[in-house]
């Protein structure tokens, strides 16, 4: 173990250097040693709980095309769906039955009105069906202030909209370069959430074509500067009928994007002590346990997927997307992994973030330079 490593896990703030060095580390030593360092912060600061948000893939329309999603607007092999009345409400009571405590409503991004009232009907049924039990996560794009406070007073209370890279070159190499993909409407956005009450998320890809450490670095301390009380942050996976697929060859191998990912995960654990940090799926494309790792390297909320599985195939973001089954077998069977010995699976429970206080909305966020 370098005597450097040590010396900078024993630091309360990290400069960017410091993250460089850590995201560098190579040896399974070195990354062990700092999760853990990540396992002992997270401990103290938001105990060895684990959440659980029920996933609802609802719609795969989006008006975007990001050069990396299997559902952008331009790829025509995907048949869309929205999933219907019925099996929106199967999916709530498959929640309730398990003890979920809070459901996560993904959708591809569209804003007309048909769009912001169908979703503003899913959150009215959710709280009517749980009777209000049921804690509700929305990552459901850019949207207006209008629409947000909507959905803010219909029984919403933590939105999820990541950011994918904090750097604006390679925020542009990743979207196409027009007024529906601009970096700074998403900040704007991130501020709405702020300003309007919303316990706010985000998040970046890990291992996109042609990203760097130093720019993986930046990335955390955008995340630390932004205050956010949530992150879900995950390997890029490539899919083949995107164009950002054309640059597979630029890519860094899947065991070290996975390990990367992982660090992350970890490092910004020790840098934001009491965040809720979500565990990728994306991670259980790279290894059949990735997501019980992220957990062990510092995550504490898991999404097991409720989409009706017949409208699965559609919602291919990646390639080798898992899933296809109707149950989530690993958080089936997460009482019994060996691999989580020791944690808390916490049932019926909101499992908010730590990090969250209502004045904070004031200020953290709203200071960000646009
Ligand atoms: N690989 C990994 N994550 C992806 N997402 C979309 N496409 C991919 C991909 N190819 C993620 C984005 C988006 C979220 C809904 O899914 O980060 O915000
Ligand atoms: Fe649409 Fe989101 Fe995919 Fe972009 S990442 S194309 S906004 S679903």
């Amino acid at each position: 173990m370098s005597d450097n490593l040590i010396k900078i896990l024993s630091f309360n703030t990290f400069s960017k250097e410091d993250i460089v060095t850590l995201l560098s580390v190579k040896s399974e030593a070195e990354r062990e040693h700092v999760f853990n360092k990540a396992e002992s912060i997270r401990e103290e600061s938001v105990g060895k709980n684990i959440y659980l948000r029920g996933l609802i893939e609802l719609s795969n329309i989006c008006e975007k095309n990001c050069l990396y999603c299997g559902i952008r607007a331009g790829n025509k092999q995907v048949e869309r769906y929205i999933v219907s009345e019925k099996d929106v409400i199967a999916s709530i009571n498959h929640a309730l039955e398990k003890n979920y405590g809070s459901v996560v409503i993904q959708s591809g991004e569209r804003t007309d009105e048909e769009f912001v009232e169908m979703i503003d009907g899913v959150i009215k049924k959710i709280k009517t069906i749980s009777d209000g039990k049921l804690g509700i996560t929305l990552s459901c794009g850019e949207q207006t202030p209008e629409t947000y406070r909507k959905w803010y007073k219909s029984g919403a209370h933590r939105y999820l909209l990541r950011i994918e890279t904090s750097d604006p070159e390679l925020y542009y190499k990743i979207h196409p370069q027009n007024k529906k993909h601009f970096l700074v409407n998403r900040l704007v956005a991130l501020r709405h959430l702020r300003e309007i009450g919303y316990q706010v998320g985000s998040g970046v890809m890990i291992g996109l074509p042609g990203q760097t450490v130093s720019q993986l670095a930046d990335d955390l301390l955008f995340l630390k500067q932004m205050d956010v009380d949530m992150v879900g942050m995950g390997p890029y996976i490539e899919h083949k009928h995107t164009p950002l697929y054309q640059f597979s060859n630029n890519l860094i191998p899947k065991a070290e994007r996975l390990n990367l990912s992982l660090v992350m995960i970890a490092v910004l654990r020790i840098m934001m002590k009491n965040i809720n940090i979500a565990s990728s799926t994306a991670l259980d494309s790279l290894d059949s346990n990735g997501r019980l790792l992220a957990i062990k390297a510092g995550a504490n909320v898991l999404m097991p997927n409720l989409t009706p599985v017949k409208y699965r195939e559609n919602y291919f973001l990646y390639d080798n997307k898992p899933y296809l089954t109707e149950a989530d077998e690993l958080v089936e069977n997460i009482g019994s992994s060996e691999i989580l010995k020791g944690y808390l699976i916490k049932l019926g429970e909101w499992g908010d973030s730590a990090h969250f206080f209502p004045d904070r909305n004031k200020i953290g966020l709203c200071k960000i330079q646009l």
